[in-house]
């Protein structure tokens, strides 16, 4: 019987059959029950010499068992292992990949080319106290140049402090001498903010700001600066700019810079004078603007310049419309070679 139960537990090749030979065996029925219950009728004796020879079949079908099922639960395992497998090799779905939109990749060139040039970024708050966003730039209250900025107003939270949404980022040329002095050299590229929108204004746009400020500084090196950046930005040696004689408060003597155009595949393109147009404010800082933050005007003296980042991208890239950089239209972008 002990050799017949041990051939059939090897035999076995699932659990359940496996469970059928231990309950044929061990169960309340099986036969090697059956030989325990024979004890209790037995002579001492005779018990003596019988108790462990069933003890040790009793023992020897238990281990045979447990060792069986390990083996068939291994095998299991493995058959597992083998046929659910992640298969790696599969290709993927294909999925839209994002991209740099033009004016985070006009920002960046900008970063790098003024970087080339010695030029750290600077950052302000775009909201932004009246006295940043104009007094310390020269336009106290009653300046006529308030009017031509188109000021979102804030609620005041505090009586006589007066928040704006910036209108430019010239308040950055503030904080920026404020916090690190004199000689400095910084751009500050950044959101501003003026109520206005048709094809070429929206009430959100983008500005770059440039400030040098050192001693004996001039015009000269303001035009150098620019006309290296122009050049660089547009990657073409045949820039030609123009200086007009303007007005801001903040610059004195002020300058608007124009860049000249020509005409490629009936586009009009930055590059040969065959036209100008404007692309730049600037001007020598205002000495009462160097004042304001708190350097000596008589020591330092400085240039600084603004313009649009989103006219540069649309002059760049040859968009028309200034309102479809922020419509997130993906049609629009792979046009224009910014979507994946
Ligand atoms: N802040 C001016 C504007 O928004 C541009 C400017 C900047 C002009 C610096 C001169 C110097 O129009």
């Amino acid at each position: 019987d002990l050799q017949a139960t041990l051939d059939r537990i090897a035999a076995v090749t699932d659990l359940a059959a496996l469970d059928a030979e231990r309950v044929s065996a061990l169960g309340k029925n099986g036969w090697v029950t059956a030989l325990l219950k024979t004890l209790g009728g037995m002579t001492p004796d005779e018990r003596q010499q019988r108790g462990p020879e069933i003890q040790s079949q009793r023992a020897e079908v238990a281990a045979a068992i447990e060792a069986r099922k390990a083996a068939l639960e291994s095998a299991e395992l493995e058959r597992k292992l083998a046929t659910e497998r992640l298969d790696l090799s599969l290709p993927a779905a294909d999925m839209p990949v994002g991209s740099i939109h033009p004016v985070s990749q006009v920002m960046d060139e900008l970063a790098e080319i003024f970087a080339d040039l010695g030029f750290a970024v600077a950052e302000g708050p775009e909201i932004e106290s009246d006295w940043y966003n104009f007094t310390a730039l020269n336009m106290p209250e009653t300046h006529p140049a308030r009017a031509m900025h188109d000021t979102f107003y804030l609620a005041p939270e505090k009586e006589g402090e007066t928040n704006v949404l910036r209108t430019h980022t010239s308040p950055v040329q503030i904080r920026a001498m404020q916090q690190h002095g004199a000689p400095l050299r910084i751009i500050a590229p950044g959101r501003v903010y003026r109520s206005d929108s048709d094809a070429t204004h929206t009430p959100m746009f983008h500005q770059i700001e440039g400030l040098v400020i050192d001693r004996g500084i001039t015009m000269a090196n303001l035009k150098w600066t620019l006309e290296t950046f122009l050049k660089a930005f547009f990657e073409r040696d045949d820039i030609a700019i123009r200086l007009r004689p303007s007005y801001f408060p903040f610059t004195e003597p002020s300058a608007e810079v124009d860049v000249g155009w020509s005409m490629e595949n009936g586009r009009r393109v930055v590059g040969g004078s065959e036209g100008w147009m404007e692309v730049l404010g600037s001007g020598m800082v205002h000495p009462r603007v160097i004042a304001a933050a708190g350097l000596d005007p008589d020591e330092w003296q400085g240039f600084a310049f603004g313009t649009g980042i989103d006219r540069l991208a649309m002059l760049k890239y040859g968009m028309n419309d200034l309102r479809q950089f922020f419509d997130g239209d993906l049609r629009w972008l792979r046009h224009y070679g910014f979507g994946a």
